[in-house]
């Protein structure tokens, strides 16, 4: 509700919330994660139509031990890989099989119930994607139940005038001259529900590293690297599509990952295709993220190859939850590989990051998102530390794709250069550049590359 009085833009929003919303609500560890874990998986022979929640498990079982950092095994001895997904659920690649996860987890009201030493009915396939199954996991060495209450908010209402946001944006100028932020009108007329859901949703905080990077280190990478880096202009060649815009579906996720794929075909084709991806699918149809509601790159990377994507023209983006009507006549895009940069979850690095970036193309990334960062207009990203007084949510979770890097001629001051996705009207025409080097935001915490296959 916008009212225009004595020329002061004051804006009183009602917030009614509730239910379930953002990611899942799980919320696990590595340190749950590892151990021996026992799969009752369903009957085989399956296509990816296969509906996981309707599928009874206990045909077979499987036993799997994950250990320190990424190595599965089973009880053959055979090996394979493991990572973690955020706190949300883990994959397994072992003899030939894929099997996906997520943790369980209970909601009554806002009381949240984490089970992480078990798993919801899950997805197993070959790698080839011929032979589905579902699964329930379930660890031998129990890990107690936790709980959290998620703060609901309830009727209850949050003042914006606009001159406190003058005053916020007075004081971020003030503190630091690094970067500049402005006074967007339109944030006038966002709730701060839609604030929230544009920065990824209330539920997506980052951990931090697990581990850095074993394989690569930061030293050894500055011969191999350019200073400076940059896909939108590459010898004056831009590989980069557009800028878009979101809108308030916590939708981000999927928005980064279909622009590193709309980069990289341009890279792996040197722009003799230019695609552009539909986002509104993975919103509508993905089984591995939860719509407006939040997802993650990696998963979207999976679903990818699982599923495929289809052209934004073929299912056009509508920022809403709406039924999953693909045209089945459209052509799909895969990917033949996904991984988290480094080589699993928690072994993020600045040097993994920019040589997956130079040599594959632009990484999906994720940021811790503080209020400043909204006002973001120009300059070199870092948090301020200053809160305003009317955002009713601390800090969340936004993907956004990383593009390049360089480095300030002025006071040395190294960044990363990154693509957004809300309208080339924020920041500097859609981008943002960040703070590098110092895991600014969590920014080097997660980094999703994935493979796209392009057309022959
Ligand atoms: C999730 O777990 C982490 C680590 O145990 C903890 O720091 C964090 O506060 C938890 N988040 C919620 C919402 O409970
Ligand atoms: C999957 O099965 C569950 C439980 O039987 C059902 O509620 C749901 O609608 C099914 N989903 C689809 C996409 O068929
Ligand atoms: C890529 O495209 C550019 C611009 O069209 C062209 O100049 C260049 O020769 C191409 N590179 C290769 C390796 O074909
Ligand atoms: C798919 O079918 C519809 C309706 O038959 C048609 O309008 C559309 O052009 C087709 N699209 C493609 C990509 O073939």
């Amino acid at each position: 509700i916008d009212m225009k009085l004595g020329g002061v833009l004051l804006c009183v929003f009602l917030i009614w919330v509730e239910g379930s919303w953002g990611d899942t609500p799980a919320n696990c560890t590595y340190e749950d994660l590892l151990g021996t874990w026992v799969f009752q998986v369903s009957k085989g022979g399956h296509d990816k139509t296969i509906n996981c929640s309707a599928e009874a498990t206990g045909e077979s079982t499987v036993t799997v031990t994950l250990k320190k950092l990424s190595v599965a095994t089973d009880e053959l001895g055979h090996t394979g890989f493991f990572t973690l997904i955020h706190n949300q659920g883990f994959e397994v690649v072992l003899r030939g099989y894929k099997w996906f996860g997520f943790f369980k987890y209970t909601e009554e009201a806002s009381k949240v119930t984490s089970y992480c030493d078990q798993t919801l009915p899950g997805w197993i396939h070959d790698v080839l994607g011929n032979n589905w199954a579902c699964f329930v996991g379930k660890k031998v060495k129990s890990v107690p139940a936790r709980t959290y209450y998620k703060r609901l908010f309830r009727n209850k209402r949050f003042q914006r005038p606009y001159k406190h946001i003058l005053d916020y944006i007075d004081a971020i100028n003030s503190v630091q001259s690094s970067w500049r932020a402005h006074a967007y009108p339109q944030h006038q007329t966002y709730t701060p529900q839609e604030v929230q859901y544009r920065a990824g949703g209330p539920a997506f905080q980052i951990p931090r590293r697990i581990h850095r990077s074993p394989v690569i280190s930061d030293t050894n990478m500055g011969l191999t690297l350019p200073e400076q880096w940059d896909w939108r202009d590459v010898n004056g060649v831009n590989f980069v599509s557009p800028v878009r815009n979101q809108a308030s579906c916590g939708s981000c996720y999927s928005f980064a990952s279909m622009g590193m794929l709309e980069a990289r075909i341009r890279i792996l084709t040197n722009n003799s295709d230019t695609p552009t991806l539909s986002p509104q699918q993975v919103v509508s149809c993905s089984q591995y993220s939860q719509g407006c509601d939040g997802g993650f790159p990696f998963l979207i990377g999976k679903y990818t190859q699982d599923f495929g994507v289809v052209d934004e023209s073929c299912f056009p983006y509508v920022a809403r939850d709406i039924p999953c009507d693909v045209p089945l006549n459209c052509s799909r895009i895969y990917v033949a590989e996904y991984n988290y940069v480094g080589g699993f979850y928690g072994a993020c690095s600045e040097a993994a990051m920019m040589l997956e970036l130079v040599k594959k193309g632009p990484i999906a990334v994720s940021l811790q998102v503080y209020p400043d960062f909204e006002h973001y207009k120009e300059g070199i990203y870092h948090h301020t530390g200053l809160s305003d007084s009317f955002t009713p949510f601390e800090c969340v979770g936004h993907s956004v794709l990383l593009v390049g890097y360089g480095r300030c001629h002025m006071t040395g001051q190294k960044y990363w250069i990154v693509k957004n996705s809300w309208s080339t009207d924020w920041g500097e025409d859609g981008y943002f550049r960040i703070r590098r080097g110092n895991d600014e935001c969590a920014i080097e915490s997660v980094a999703v590359a994935c493979d796209p296959i392009p057309k022959l």
